[in-house]
């Protein structure tokens, strides 16, 4: 079967599975070439079978030995036309790696916005995972939730607050330069975004294993949030999203409140811009990736979800360089909001038009090449496979 590189939009619809499991391997690559950690050893990680949720599972795994329960939601393969998603396939490449290793490596693909799953992860947890986890990482990206206690389902928005943003944008299937408006969101499609990307599930989750009794003492969870600069601002951190992080902040609090009687901690992780199937779709974002990438290729400080969580976990939260701002939060994208990375990728968004955004001015080809990757496309050391559609079901994840 040949694999197809397939985008609407902004948007990857086509899956290499075995793409994808060569993409998993080069991120374990990267980890082991870094060596050993000393970080917590039973690790549930809710969002796990993608960009920044995988690369903190591979990091944990690879680099301190731990064993994972990772939550996900995503398709296995239907027929040769639909082959279901790539976090399928890199669930099961990650599974076979971690056993290989002779590490635990559950996957629990269903949605973690619901009781149930809650429920089923407990009993894991209680029956089979040893009784309890040292650190929960929160790492869900999702257009929809459905409440577990009403059955009523949110849709959350990309949008600004207040003004309309009108600017430049990318889309990567017809190789355009555009300019895009992004409208003003209502009272109820901020209310909407904050109920399914803000810390109302995390908080709900956090609850649940507190009163199953499965959270170890000194318990950590992280989540990952994102400030960004006055580059994007009016449609990011200003917009529905910054909303829904900033509930987020509130929801630490309270899950600070929950833990103090076991020593837990929640920690807000302030991340850095990459390249991910939910950025990709953030209006004007990828324009502001193009640019900052250059700028921080040159200076040496480009990374991939896998670097970044690397160094956030080895180096910073079990290493000795962590930086908290004055709220607390952990900031590892202090090398994206650096002065001159900032004022240099300013100065060259500001030059870009259709003619040369796809240039070598910019750093378009480096963003194409890693939301391919994303689905398993222009992965490095990839060799062709020939599978069949029978031999792709009876994969397991
Ligand atoms: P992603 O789209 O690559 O991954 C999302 C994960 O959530 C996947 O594992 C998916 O299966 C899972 N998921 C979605 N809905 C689910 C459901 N109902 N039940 C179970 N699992 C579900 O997203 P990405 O970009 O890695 O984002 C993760 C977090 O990092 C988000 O909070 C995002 O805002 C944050 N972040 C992202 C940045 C970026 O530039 N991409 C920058 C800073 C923070």
């Amino acid at each position: 079967m040949k694999f197809k590189q397939n985008i609407r939009g902004n948007l990857a619809l086509g899956v290499n599975p075995v793409g994808c499991r060569q993409e998993v391997l080069n991120q374990i690559d990267y980890v082991k070439s870094k060596g050993h950690y000393e970080a917590p050893k039973k690790v549930l990680i809710i969002g796990a079978s993608s960009s920044y949720g995988l690369a903190t599972r591979i990091s944990l795994a690879f680099g301190a030995g731990a064993d994972t329960i990772g939550v996900s939601f995503e398709k296995g393969p239907k027929s040769e036309r639909n082959l279901g998603t790539a976090g399928w396939y890199n669930n099961i490449a990650f599974r076979e790696a971690a056993e290989k290793e002779g590490l635990v490596a559950k996957n629990f693909v269903t949605d973690a916005f619901s009781h149930d799953a809650k429920q089923e992860v407990i009993d894991y947890i209680k029956n089979e995972f040893g009784g309890k986890v040292d650190l929960v990482v929160y790492s869900l990206a999702s257009g929809r939730r459905t409440d577990p206690d009403t059955g009523e389902t949110y849709t959350s928005s990309i949008k600004a607050i207040g003004d309309q943003v009108v600017g430049p944008n990318i889309n990567m299937q017809k190789e355009e330069f555009f300019t895009d408006t992004l409208e003003p969101a209502t009272e109820q499609e901020i209310a909407d975004t904050v109920k399914v990307m803000g810390g109302e599930d995390w908080e709900l989750w956090m609850k649940a294993l507190k009163d199953a009794d499965v959270l170890s003492e000194g318990v950590l969870t992280t989540n990952y949030s994102y400030l960004g600069t006055e580059l994007n601002r009016p449609y990011y951190g200003g917009g529905t999203l910054g909303q829904a992080k900033a509930d987020c902040d509130v929801k630490a609090d309270n899950i600070n409140k929950l833990l103090a009687d076991i020593n837990g901690k929640a920690q807000i992780v302030v991340a850095t811009a990459v390249t991910t199937k939910a950025s990709s779709v953030i209006p004007f974002f990828i324009v502001y990736c193009i640019g900052l990438y250059k700028v921080m290729s040159e200076k040496g400080t480009h990374e991939t979800p896998i670097m970044h969580q690397d160094r956030i976990y080895r180096d910073m939260i079990y290493g000795d360089n962590p930086e908290y701002d004055d709220e607390g939060r952990l900031r590892p994208d202090s090398w994206e909001l650096d002065k001159d990375t900032q004022a240099e990728t300013k100065e060259l968004i500001m030059k870009l038009n259709e003619d040369n955004f796809n240039t070598d001015m910019t750093a378009y080809d480096l963003f194409y090449k890693e939301f391919s990757n994303l689905s398993g496309f222009m992965v490095d050391n990839y060799v062709d496979e020939d599978i069949t559609i029978n031999e792709l079901k009876s994969w397991e994840y």
